[in-house]
């Protein structure tokens, strides 16, 4: 079976509305066959990396950049797993008040440098989400699924 590890700091309720949202489109039932990993960015280790095929990454905007939370993770995971998990997919959401540029950018140099492969463009969501934004979300996360699949 294949596994999909959704890694996020999550630590407000619009955060954890979009983090329901992604775990949803995962859990789509024509997904089935696809297990799925839900790990906080504070407690996913290199671990929960390698043993998953596909990665969905949740983080707010702050500071221009991604969270401190989801630094510390790929700080501690970066050097074990790279070479190990090239041309693997994956798809980012970033949630901010205004500007999530900064924080798409740096998740994305890390990304690249780990040779992920996007399989769709990084979901920017801002100030208030609503059924459509938290869709599209959802619809990300599920497409890695999907080329986990196919
Ligand atoms: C310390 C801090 C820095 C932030 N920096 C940014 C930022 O650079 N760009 C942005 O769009 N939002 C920024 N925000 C807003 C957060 O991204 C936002 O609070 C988070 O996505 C959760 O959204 P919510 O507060 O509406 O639940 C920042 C928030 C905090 C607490």
């Amino acid at each position: 079976m294949s596994h999909v590890l959704l890694v996020h700091h999550a630590p407000s309720p619009r955060l954890r509305r979009i983090l329901e949202a992604l775990e949803k489109g995962l859990a789509h039932p024509e997904l089935e066959g696809i297990g799925v990993e839900s790990v906080p960015a504070l407690a996913a280790t290199d671990d929960h990396v390698l043993r998953a095929d596909g990665y969905v990454l949740l983080t707010p905007a702050n500071f221009g950049y991604m969270s401190g939370a989801l630094k510390h993770f790929f700080d501690r995971t970066y050097y074990t797993c790279e070479g190990a998990v090239a041309g693997r997919p994956y798809a980012l959401c970033v949630h901010g008040d205004n500007d999530t540029t900064g924080a798409v950018s740096s998740v994305e140099r890390i990304t690249t440098g780990w040779g992920l492969v996007a399989v769709a463009p990084a979901v920017e969501l801002a100030g208030e989400t609503d059924a459509d934004t938290l869709e599209a979300a959802a619809d990300a996360a599920a497409t890695v699924a999907a080329h986990l699949l196919a």
